[in-house]
């Protein structure tokens, strides 16, 4: 019998990536609304990268990266052909964001009749896939999915369990939900997910939910098995979980100051790079700081990303994250919990010490009160 049970199990030789980066970004304007959420850096690298390098690490070598119109040719330009990671990638246009399991129909050229893993874009799962890879190419399952407790499961795709750990029932950001357990943004298929996505019909909300094609596969009979997390996971898709991701990626930093320090400290895990200059200036850890970045008669505290080619001059920064280009000057009070998108010009026209926290889309300009 157990003889018979693993001939059954074939093992699962074809995996392809598919990781999902269209949709709108509504609760991350205004920095979405001149570029993706996906690149917008945590730790100084694209969140997108993240989700990349964990299947290049997993042994996929074949990726499709699902892009909006608006958003396409940014993600293009930074991701490339995927040579910089050891994989290929290949670029699907969902010309609108209609669901996940609308964007892994859209994808299904691509996919052929391969098993896959499907990565959300936006997401962060500390520790990496490798395991649970190894474990679906085992084989003898129809889908894999990731689960964690959650506080606010209302906000989530939520799965509730029967007395055996099989999954019963899955719901979509319910109203009333039975369990605390969120799926986690990765999902392991096979092909089949295909017929289920084309099965279902779009939710209230007008998507194709994958949450439905997964039930579809669950009451037809499949075997689909729930894992349940064991670090971190993140959605990147709100300002407080960005900097949350950000505080959890830094929190690992191995500390390497290569830029140059002019009557400047650096206390804690710090990363400086290259290019970077600091006169006057305090960098307290966990943070990086990125090349081209000048510090002046500032201090940088910890959980602070500041991109490439930023001036922080006469200044206080917090918990924040700073893109590329940007400009923080003569502000007595501190900067905390902020996002600034790139080349954003910050300054104070009073002289008043006070907190502030700011989010501020590409190319603004502020003189705060
Ligand atoms: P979501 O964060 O659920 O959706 P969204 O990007 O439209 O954001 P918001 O709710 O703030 O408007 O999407 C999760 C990931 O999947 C994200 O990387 C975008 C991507 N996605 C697609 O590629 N296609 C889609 O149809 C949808 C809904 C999302």
């Amino acid at each position: 019998m157990i003889a018979l049970a693993t001939t059954l199990r074939a093992r699962v030789e074809k995996l392809k990536g598919l990781i999902l980066s269209g949709g709108r970004g509504t609760r991350l304007r205004p920095i979405t609304h001149t570029s993706a959420k996906q690149l917008v850096p945590v730790a100084n690298k694209p969140v997108l990268f993240y989700g990349i390098e964990a299947m290049a690490a997993a042994g996929i070598e074949e990726v499709g990266i699902i892009i909006a119109p608006e958003t396409g040719d940014e993600i293009r330009e930074a991701a490339g052909d995927g040579s910089r990671f050891g994989i290929k990638i290949e670029y699907i246009v969902q010309d609108d964001p209609l669901g996940l399991a609308h964007a892994v129909l859209t994808a299904e050229p691509f996919l052929g009749d391969s098993s896959f893993v499907m990565y959300l874009g936006d997401n962060l799962l500390q520790g990496g896939i490798d395991q649970l890879v190894d474990e679906f190419r085992t084989g003898g399952r129809d889908a894999m999915i990731l689960l964690t407790e959650v506080e606010d499961p209302e906000n989530y795709g939520v799965a509730e369990l029967g007395p055996d750990g099989g999954i019963i029932r899955l719901v979509e950001k319910p109203s009333d939900p039975q369990s605390n357990l969120a799926l986690v943004g990765v999902y392991m298929f096979t092909s089949q997910i295909h017929a289920a996505a084309k099965a279902i019909e779009p939710s209230p909300r007008g998507e194709l939910e994958i949450t439905d094609a997964i039930q579809y596969i669950v009451d037809g009979g499949g075997r689909v098995e729930p894992h349940i997390v064991e670090g971190w996971w993140k959605d990147t898709g709100r300002l407080d979980d960005m900097l949350e991701a950000n505080r959890l990626i830094l929190g690992a930093l191995t500390p390497r100051v290569e830029g140059e320090l002019i009557d400047s400290q650096v206390e804690g895990p710090v990363v400086i790079e290259p290019g970077a200059k600091l006169e006057r200036a305090t960098v307290r850890g966990p943070a990086i700081i990125g090349s081209g970045t000048h510090l002046i008669d500032c201090y940088v505290g910890p959980y602070s990303a500041i991109a490439e080619d930023c001036v922080i001059e006469r200044a206080e920064i917090e918990h924040s994250i700073l893109l590329s280009g940007s400009i923080v000057r003569d502000m007595p009070g501190r900067m905390e919990s902020s996002l600034l998108g790139r080349n954003v010009i910050v300054t104070q026209d009073d002289r008043q010490p006070r907190a502030y926290r700011l989010m501020l889309g590409d190319n603004s300009s502020v003189g705060l009160p």
